[in-house]
């Protein structure tokens, strides 16, 4: 799957396109299916698309008919500043008129395995025949500085058999302990975005977007829908080292 790679000045710029996608991906899913099935990522980029879907975009959603699921989450109670549902909830969901029922969220403090048992039954319930998870209509996914993207770090298995995963892996001063959704999810998906910002991010950036396929040291290279769209949301410094050969969109946004 070639992927999509769209090319903004700016993390502003990057999430109004990231946002349009909601809004868009969201009206066909309820307009085909009655539900619009989407699930976040944690970490600081997308920190202002949940603030454009509170603010700006959140008259054009039909809010009763989404709902929310995450990529991982950190194990680490609601309440903890190290919880990507506590950032979601603070920045947007508290912010919609998105039922509670709607919401699902990883019961990180349950810890890695009993969490990440107690996330594959949810995602049962939401199942996608002949899948006991979900197709979701969008997956949201960021970028480590070091190619892991939700909580697939480098180095994990990339045969992964389960929806769900218990990791414990270190990178900057984020919690260790982790859930994770797998590829055999992320890969059925409609529509997956990977946002990804900064100079620092550029070097891997364009390792992982290279013809290089080296699925172990850069967990972000597994992930390629099947039947669906990849995109790369991405900012000018992040692609500054990407070789000339890749093509790019340049987008206004
Ligand atoms: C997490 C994320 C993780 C994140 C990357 C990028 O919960 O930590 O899901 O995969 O997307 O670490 O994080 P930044 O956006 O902060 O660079």
């Amino acid at each position: 799957m070639k992927p999509e790679i769209r090319i903004f000045k700016d993390l502003e710029k990057l999430s109004k396109d990231a946002a349009d996608l909601f809004i868009e991906l969201a009206a066909n899913a309820i307009a085909q299916r009655g539900r619009f099935l989407v699930a976040l990522n944690g970490g600081s980029t997308p920190v202002r698309l949940f603030q454009l879907l509170a603010n700006e975009y959140k008259d054009k959603v039909e809010w009763s008919n989404v709902h929310v699921f995450w990529g991982d989450e950190r194990c680490v109670p609601p309440d903890d500043p190290g919880s990507s549902y506590g950032q979601a909830r603070d920045l947007l969901l508290s912010h919609v008129p998105l039922p509670d029922s709607n919401i699902h969220r990883v019961k990180g403090d349950l810890g890695p395995a009993e969490a990440s048992k107690e996330y594959s039954l949810t995602l049962k319930e939401f199942a996608s025949p002949p899948f006991e998870f979900p197709r979701f209509d969008l997956v949201y996914l960021g970028m480590g500085e070091d190619g892991h993207t939700a909580s697939l770090f480098p180095g994990s298995p990339v045969e992964m058999t389960e929806p769900t995963v218990p990791v414990t892996a270190h990178y900057q001063d984020r919690p260790a302990n982790r859930v994770s959704l797998t590829p055999i999810v992320f890969n059925q998906a409609r529509v997956v975005a990977f946002m990804a910002t900064g100079e620092k991010k550029a070097v891997t950036l364009a390792e992982v977007l290279s013809d290089r396929y080296n699925p172990e040291l850069y967990p972000a290279q597994r992930i390629s829908p099947q039947n669906g769209q990849l995109l790369w949301l991405v900012d000018e410094e992040s692609a500054s080292k990407l070789p000339n050969h890749v093509v790019v969109k340049f987008c206004e946004g």
